[in-house]
């Protein structure tokens, strides 16, 4: 499977219990599916899935493993990538592209690529053998890349991976579903979720201002071959400037998902993954889910990609920029709609499970309950409330000097900390200034601000000394 930014991996298992206890349930849709992952655990787990994704290749990697049928594929694609192991190379626009003007690969494997991509396109393939030999393509690329696991950027100094030669391999295509056929889309979410006929909606879009194209750029041209013109060291594709994704926007983000949710809400269990790293935040998430149905939410803590890891680094291999935190935290939240055909039984289900966990780790609980489980905090909310208590009074600009943290980062973590009892927000709006509690009377921040006349009735300072107090200003 390709290196994917937001893959889901980790989480299937917790995905395939959670759907283990709905067995009345038996198709699920999975509108942003990227590597698949989920849509062929589903499958696996005997469910008749539809996977959807806006990029041609994830696309690709649906039809491979999710829409494909191992029982009709294997041994014809078998035989084509003994075929293509033993196809000598012919360089052409891949590696003109990609390992002359920019080094993403090998010319001996970018070489390979071209010489096998034409003869998958020459041989008039029906749809599902295609896309498994496609894929099989792109997997073995990914295996010979130079890259940090997205495609913005080659490394500098050549990966080790990068001078093996380029092999094909059988993809692990998933025997068919006992549900019934499963289908890939190459959708907008919107519009895929118009079509939603499915019991289980499971939702993962991004969360941020990263576009999925422009990271992926690379296998978007591999699998359309439309061999585009490019832009930039990464020779882009001149469309990543102009495909855009509504959930790629901060104004767009939380409108779109609201539309989509509409329609995924028609059926009885829809599954949503949420970082708290991105646009959305979660209340308004939990108030929009709640609007829709009962409510439960697993939460998990997940260490970071490897590129946040490593730090930031300029052309000549210089760290510029610090690492903001290491972890971030990632939930599952469990909607069992109102109205739809199976809704009350899954509402049963859902409160059953539900209690079971909550005996079993603790780990999950209701949305809007009174006694939500103390949380350990991420590494920047530690960061904010050391500064808080090494300086006193902080403006937010200078907690974002302080930590290296975007204002935006800040305010969702200040939230965040003032919502689990650290800190206590007045609600206000504009700007910040967090303050002691031995110093809450004092005058604070900029000298235009007025001063706090006194703590805020509704503080609740749980775990910590500090208070943070919202001034309202103009
Ligand atoms: C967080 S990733 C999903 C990861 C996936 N669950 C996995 O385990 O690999 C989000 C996906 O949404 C897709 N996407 C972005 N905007 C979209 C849109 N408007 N409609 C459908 N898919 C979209 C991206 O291509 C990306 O694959």
């Amino acid at each position: 499977m390709i290196k994917y930014l937001g893959s889901k991996r980790t989480l299937i298992p917790d995905l395939v219990r959670v759907i283990s206890h709905f067995p009345e349930l038996t198709s699920a849709t999975d509108l942003f599916s990227g590597t698949c992952r989920v849509g062929q655990a589903f499958k696996r787990a005997g469910l008749a899935v539809h996977s959807n994704d806006l990029n041609a290749y994830a696309y690709a990697l649906a039809m491979c493993y999710v829409a494909a049928d191992r029982e009709a594929v294997e041994r014809d694609a078998r035989l084509l990538i003994e075929e293509f192991n033993r196809m000598p190379g012919e360089p052409g626009y891949f590696t003109k592209a990609f390992c002359e003007d920019s080094r993403f690969f090998q010319p001996k494997n970018g070489a390979r690529v071209d010489a096998i991509r034409e003869a998958i396109e020459s041989k008039g393939l029906e749809p599902s053998l295609k896309y498994v030999l496609l894929v099989s393509l792109m997997e073995a690329a990914d295996r010979v890349d130079s890259t940090c696991g997205v495609q913005m950027a080659y490394v500098k100094k050549w990966a080790q991976r990068a001078f093996n030669d380029l092999e094909l391999r059988m993809p692990e295509v998933v025997p068919a579903s006992k549900a019934g056929p499963c289908r890939a889309t190459n959708l907008d979410a919107l519009e895929a979720a118009k079509q939603i006929s499915t019991d289980i909606v499971y939702l993962d879009p991004p969360y941020n201002q990263h576009s999925y194209l422009s990271n992926y750029h690379i296998w978007e041209t591999l699998i359309l071959w439309d061999k585009p013109e490019y832009y930039g060291v990464a020779c882009k594709r001149m469309d990543c400037r102009t495909r855009k994704s509504d959930f790629n926007s901060r104004q767009g983000h939380m409108p779109a998902f609201d539309e989509v949710l509409r329609h995924a809400a028609r059926a009885p269990l829809v599954i949503v993954s949420f970082s708290d790293e991105g646009y959305q935040s979660r209340s308004h998430l939990e108030a929009v889910l709640r609007e829709h149905g009962d409510v439960h939410v697993i939460s998990k803590d997940f260490k970071r990609y490897v590129g946040a890891q490593i730090g930031i680094h300029n052309p000549d291999g210089k760290l510029v920029g610090e690492v903001s935190h290491v972890r971030n935290e990632e939930y599952i939240y469990l909607l069992a709609t109102a109205g739809a055909e199976k809704s009350e039984i899954t509402r049963q289900r859902l409160a059953i499970f539900a209690e079971s966990q909550q005996q079993a780790s603790g780990q999950l609980f209701a949305v809007g309950a009174d006694t939500v489980r103390p949380r350990q905090h991420t590494t920047a909310e530690v960061s904010i409330l050391a500064a808080l208590r090494e300086h006193g009074d902080l403006s937010a600009r200078d907690l974002e000097r302080i930590t290296a943290l975007t204002s935006y980062r800040i305010a969702s973590f200040l939230r965040r900390l003032a919502e689990s009892g650290d800190v206590a927000v007045r609600a206000g709006t504009r700007s910040y200034y967090c303050v002691n509690r031995e110093s809450a009377g004092d005058s604070m921040g900029e000298a235009s601000s007025p001063p706090p006349t006194a703590l805020p009735t509704q503080c609740r300072a749980q775990r910590s000394d500090i208070e943070l107090m919202e001034i309202v200003k103009g």
